[in-house]
């Protein structure tokens, strides 16, 4: 199949990633990777809005871009870059601030949070939206996979485009969210949301000590003999009729249903682990991937932008 459909979507390196980030975007940006023209980006400019330390920016780039080679990406399929290597998103979202009103970025859920917590927030957090809706707009993205957490900012992008073309003619193509809803939220080890916010998380590479503490911590109150939460985080590595077998055979028995979430835990993660230790052996290589990925998104971007800015009255004809 010809891959006509350009996908685009970026991963803020700000820690290790969880199952939650896997099995609800991740995974799918390597499912598509044969079926679209695929852009997949260290949102190092993003994370610039809290990672505010050089080692620590450094080493997290590096680490997204090794989870990326690890669960599967495939630098042959997939245009791996990071966001920086195209500083033509950053004179996009100029652009992009100049025709948003602050009223509508003020009604971003990220913004009214951190907000709400009377956090101090910088100018970058306030125009997140805007640089994001750069990075997909500028690729001419078709789809965008992101978990559940990001579908308002897709919006903001959809909204954006159409705003620019209609102010400057057509211009942008408007891009669709692309979601998985049957896992897009997974629970954390407290059954709530999982998220690095709420301590609930566990490490998408964990080692085997890391898997067993965090399953043994996994709440499980429900009563009637099975553990919900317990259960809707064993779904995720196990086929529902094996799984319910399982449950059925050992009602009641906590303990011997965290043991087998375990066991299939760690045969899941042991191999992508196992990867991306290889992958972390040969940084050199990494850091061409990297590089020659740059290389080609910087250079469609600038194609984009020579666009942008004649519609706009910069280019002087
Ligand atoms: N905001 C996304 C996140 O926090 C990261 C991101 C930045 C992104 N730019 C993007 C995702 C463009 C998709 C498309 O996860």
């Amino acid at each position: 199949m010809a891959k006509d459909k350009i996908l685009v979507s970026g991963v803020k390196p700000t820690g290790r990633p969880h199952i939650g980030n896997y099995f609800g975007a991740l995974r799918q940006f390597v499912a598509l990777q044969d079926d679209y023209k695929s852009h997949i980006f260290v949102a190092d400019l993003h994370a610039l809005t809290t990672v505010q330390n050089r080692e620590e920016m450094e080493e997290n780039i590096l680490g997204v871009v090794l989870d990326f080679l690890a669960i599967g990406l495939d630098p042959k399929k997939t245009v791996l870059y990071k966001q920086s290597d195209v500083p033509q998103v950053a004179e996009l979202a100029w652009i992009f601030d100049c025709l948003t009103t602050m009223p509508y970025l003020m009604r971003a859920h990220a913004f009214k949070d951190a907000e709400a917590k009377n956090k101090e927030i910088n100018v970058g957090v306030f125009n997140y939206p805007m640089l994001m809706a750069a990075d997909i707009l500028i690729q001419d993205a078709d789809a965008v996979p992101v978990g559940q957490d990001q579908r308002q900012h897709i919006e903001i992008s959809h909204d954006t485009a159409e705003k620019f073309n209609r102010i400057f003619g057509d211009t942008f193509k408007v891009p669709v969210p692309y979601i998985l809803e049957s896992v897009a939220t997974v629970p954390g080890t407290d059954g709530q949301k999982m998220s690095k916010s709420y301590n609930n998380t566990i490490p998408l590479f964990a080692t085997d000590e890391e898997i067993e503490k965090a399953v043994l911590s996994i709440v499980t109150d429900s009563g009637a003999g099975k553990p919900e939460n317990v259960y809707a985080i064993h779904a995720l590595f196990k086929d529902k009729k094996e799984l319910d077998e399982l449950y059925d055979e050992k009602q009641g028995k906590y303990k011997e249903l965290k043991e087998a979430l375990i066991e299939d835990m760690k045969n899941f993660i042991r191999p992508l682990r196992e990867k991306r230790a290889e992958f972390e052996k040969d940084k050199k290589a990494v850091l061409e991937i990297i590089k020659q990925g740059g290389e080609i998104a910087r250079s469609r971007a600038e194609k984009k932008m020579e666009e942008v800015r004649e519609k706009v009255g910069f280019k002087l004809l």
